[in-house]
């Protein structure tokens, strides 16, 4: 089967040819559109003819479309003069330039893939990225064709007042039978995974910025009416992207007029479409009583995505899916970078950086793991991945410390002004950087092509009698599917030495040269020795800065240097890392005394490092709430070397209630120091007061205190804002209190079944209690009118949510991954995309016990045995290869 094919980057040939210019007619219909494409084509000056006497055929993706007739020039092409099939068309001689009509139907209404044009809430609105235009029209769909488009979009003007596309409205007007057009015109080349279409019953809010160069921009953000008061934080986070973006960039936005789109059926979080960025409702709308804090941030650091991609992915795009992390990379690495500079720098690092070692290094770890550039795919939708965004954000990150603000930025520069308007590749990127600082970035690029996560062991040794201080690193990366034999990287290790008598930072001396007390060290070979001279007294190392390279780096640091380093860092990441550290520490002790049956016992010395943060709580409340925080279940079953859930949620929730039986009153002093009667706003400094007060509730609720129960409930009952409601209704909904929690529930959700992304949020925290009945409540719920497979955010907030719920979906019985391969196998045929991301927990089975990993492999042979799309092909066949 074709779709089963893998396609390798080493094939790579520039288009045969290319499209100078689109025009498309849509007439809308729910279940027959039709789709006129004129492309102006000609023959791309790159390419080569295999054979000089009969030149290059023409080939067009195109999938689910109905033919109803194709021309060139003018002439309309007879059965025999084309060939359909095997999702192309192909046309075996055309002139060196001409003129290509097609006509196809579509039917919207059928599309439940989500891809291509297909109908949401009765609104009609398109996702091309990566390869869904060739679901709408017969096209050269790969990034390195780009055109200028031209696009009419004709509707019933009752039900489609408003029609949207790329670019600007150029001519409008009244057709018979009640339909009505308006024509867009996009005048900056680009690919057709950037086109966009929205036509529906929706409403605007509308704005104004005025760019660094005193252009006009109208900002526009189309929702369902009763959306209307949700818009006013988007609009905020897209002013304020465009000013940092100019401010920090150089760059300036280049169409009169910007617009964002909320849909409720949407594959992914948003889409960057060139002046028409499309987005799932669930990353745009906000109000204060129906989204939480995190939700409010999410929406400011997807808007600033999105925004963000307009230069970094659509005036310079990708050359081929291969260099996807080019444009993504990037530009995570931007809006993470705007949102630190608009919030907490320090929170939002550790935040990245904990979710990014939770999940990117599991990824790693497992059978689907990819280089940042992957050298082949089945499917490019399964490359949306954490490696591709995530870990390709560290790299540019590195890259601007290897460079420095000043010459990234000059790299940056350089970047966009040699590629405008072109399609390029990550060489081209790191070759900027390279130029305009005279580094040498070749070992660099190996982290573009090895997988994995680099393994980093330390060991300090100083040397009282020359003062000096020698630290030994080591890498090694362990083998990823299909790639072994990993070479050394060039790791950027940012660290101080913290003098033990003075406990401040001392000066490192390194080869003679005073390199300050905050410097960055190189590592590139496989062992290096460094040693540091006139280190006065004896130091602890504080390493890895900032999270300074993606690495795991391991040191044997004791107990005592850890609380030390908790309080004596002047790395404000770093003391939250040696915080965790000394919890993993503890957690360890427990998880071991839980495997054997022994009696737990709580280490006094964690105890006292929270007591001693409880008490002198320092001005960061942020970071305060960041530190109070247990590593999660997922995190810690990722330093394990063989996952065993139950023990790991017994240690957790040992630690929890430990600290809460005995800091009780500072936990409660906390709490009551952080209330608040000041009108809700997203401020970074409100935002760490609920935090740091719902997280000392929480402490509390582990060990049901009365006083904790009653605060709770009144919290809930104030309603004051979907932050403190949500904390409240969560920990009541997770506790044993049965008679508390389901009253709470019922309530919550009567008031809020009109809103479908509270509801969301209702679905989520009911399937992520750690009781042992939540299996059956899944599927009771799947079965609630508001619950629909067809809907990305429900599967997420009901299937994805469970499948996290580490202690119930991996029970013993089975039953857990049972229910995920069900859903699997129902989502294989109506949207395979989501149904290739839901599986993601079932491939790690290589981390668990021997009777989880039998029960695991026999759902992904169950699920196997069907008739699957190539994204769920890929998936399976990656999970069961060394089975
Ligand atoms: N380019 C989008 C982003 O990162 C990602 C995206 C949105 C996407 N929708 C998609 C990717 C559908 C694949 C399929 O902002
Ligand atoms: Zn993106």
């Amino acid at each position: 089967m074709s779709g089963m094919q893998a396609t390798y980057l080493k094939d790579y040939l520039p288009p045969a040819y290319r499209v100078t210019h689109t025009e498309l007619t849509f007439d809308l219909a729910p279940s027959a559109t039709r789709v006129k494409a004129r492309l102006h084509m000609e023959r791309h000056p790159d390419r080569e003819p295999d054979d000089k006497e009969t030149g290059l055929p023409l080939e067009l993706a195109g999938g689910e479309l109905e033919l109803i007739r194709i021309a060139i020039d003018g002439q309309t092409l007879e059965p025999g003069e084309f060939e359909v099939g095997d999702g192309k068309l192909t046309v075996a001689t055309v002139p060196e330039r001409f003129l290509l009509d097609t006509e196809v139907e579509i039917d919207p209404d059928a599309n439940t893939a989500l891809e291509g044009l297909y109908r949401s809430n009765g609104m009609f609105c398109t996702q091309c990225e990566p390869e869904g235009f060739r679901r709408i029209t017969y096209y050269p769909d790969r990034p390195d064709v780009m055109a200028t488009f031209s696009t009419t979009v004709i509707g019933d003007r009752d039900s489609l007042p408003v029609l949207l596309s790329n670019g600007n409205p150029v001519e409008k007007g009244e057709l018979p039978n009640n339909r009505h057009f308006v024509t867009w015109e996009d005048p900056h080349p680009k690919p057709s995974y950037l086109f966009a279409l929205v036509a529906g019953s929706l409403e605007k809010v509308e704005d104004h910025y005025t760019t660094m160069s005193g252009r006009d921009v109208l900002l526009q953000i189309w929702v369902e009416p009763e959306n209307l008061d949700k818009t006013e934080h988007a609009m905020a986070s897209l002013k304020r992207s465009m000013q940092w973006d100019e401010e920090t960039y150089g760059r300036e936005y280049d169409l009169d007029r910007f617009m964002i789109v909320a849909v409720n059926d949407f594959n992914m979080g948003a889409m960057e479409n060139k002046g028409l960025n499309i987005f799932n409702s669930a990353a745009v709308l906000t109000h204060p009583q129906t989204a939480n804090d995190a939700t409010f941030q999410r929406v400011e650091g997807i808007v600033a995505h999105e925004y963000f991609h307009n230069w970094s992915g659509n005036r310079v795009t990708c050359r081929d899916w291969f260099q996807l992390s080019l444009k993504e990379g990037f530009t995570v690495f931007r809006d993470q970078t705007f949102s630190a500079d608009v919030n907490s720098a320090a929170v939002k690092r550790i935040e990245d950086v904990s979710f990014f070692r939770t999940a990117q290094f599991a990824e790693d770890a497992g059978p689907t793991a990819h280089p940042v550039r992957p050298d082949h795919y089945i499917e490019i939708s399964n490359f949306y991945t954490l490696t591709i965004y995530e870990k390709g954000a560290e790299l540019v990150r590195m890259l601007r410390h290897l460079l420095g603000w000043e010459d990234f930025r000059r790299g940056s520069d350089l970047y966009f002004e040699r590629f405008d308007g072109q399609a390029v590749t990550i060489e081209d990127f790191v070759a900027c950087m390279a130029e305009v600082s005279g580094l040498d970035l070749e070992q660099f690029l190996r982290w573009y092509s090895q997988a994995g996560t680099p393994e980093v062991d330390a060991h300090g040794e100083y040397d009282y009698a020359n003062c000096e201080y020698r630290l030994r690193l080591s890498q090694r990366t362990p083998a990823t599917p299909g790639q072994t034999g990993k070479l050394p990287l060039h790791i950027p290790v940012r660290m101080g030495l913290v003098g033990t008598k003075s406990g401040h930072d001392l000066t490192l001396t390194l080869d003679g040269e005073k390199r300050g007390k905050d410097a960055v060290i190189h590592l590139r070979e496989a062992e290096q020795t460094f040693v540091f001279t006139d280190v006065e007294e004896a130091p602890v190392p504080s390493l890895l800065r900032g999270f300074s390279a993606p690495v795991k780096l391991r040191y044997p640091y004791s107990r005592e240097e850890l609380a030390f380093l908790l309080t004596h860092d002047s790395d404000g990441f770093n003391r939250w890392d040696a915080g965790q550290r000394l919890t993993m520490l503890a957690l360890d002790d427990l998880i071991a005394a839980h495997r054997n049956g022994v009696e737990k016992v709580m280490d006094v010395r964690l105890v006292e490092a929270y007591r001693s943060l409880l008490n002198e709580p320092g001005d960061d409340k942020a970071v305060l709430a960041e530190m109070l925080t247990l590593p999660s279940e997922a995190y810690i079953a990722e330093q394990q070397p063989m996952v065993d859930v139950d023990a790991i949620h017994a240690a957790r929730e040992f630690v929890r209630q430990s600290l809460a039986w005995q800091l009780r009153d500072d936990f409660l002093a906390i709490y009551r120091d952080n209330l608040s009667d000041e009108p809700y706003a997203p401020t970074p400094e409100q935002i760490a007061s609920r935090r740091l007060k719902n997280v000392a509730l929480a402490y509390l609720m582990s060990i049901e205190d009365d006083e904790a129960i009653g605060l709770t409930q009144q919290q809930l009952e104030r309603g004051a804002n979907m932050t403190d409601v949500r904390a409240a209704l969560t920990l009541l909904a997770h506790s044993d209190r049965t008679d508390l929690a389901e009253p709470a529930l019922k309530a919550f959700g009567e008031k809020w079944a009109h809103d479908p992304l509270v509801m969301d949020q209702w679905f989520t925290i009911q399937v992520t209690r750690p009781q042992a009945d939540v299996l059956d409540r899944v599927r009771f719920l799947m079965g609630h009118p508001l619950f629909s497979m067809k809907n990305p955010n429900k599967v997420r907030a009901l299937i994805g949510a469970f499948a996290q719920n580490r202690v119930n979906f991996h029970r013993l019985d089975g039953e857990g991954y049972k229910l995920l391969a069900d859903v699997v196998i129902e989502l294989n045929r109506l949207n395979p995309e989501i149904a290739a991301r839901i599986i993601t927990p079932l491939t790690r089975w290589q981390r668990f016990d021997e009777q989880r990993q039998a029960l695991m492999k026999a759902e992904l042979e169950r699920i196997r045995a069907e008739k699957l799309s190539p994204n769920v092909y890929e998936m399976v066949e990656r999970a069961l290869a060394d089975a």
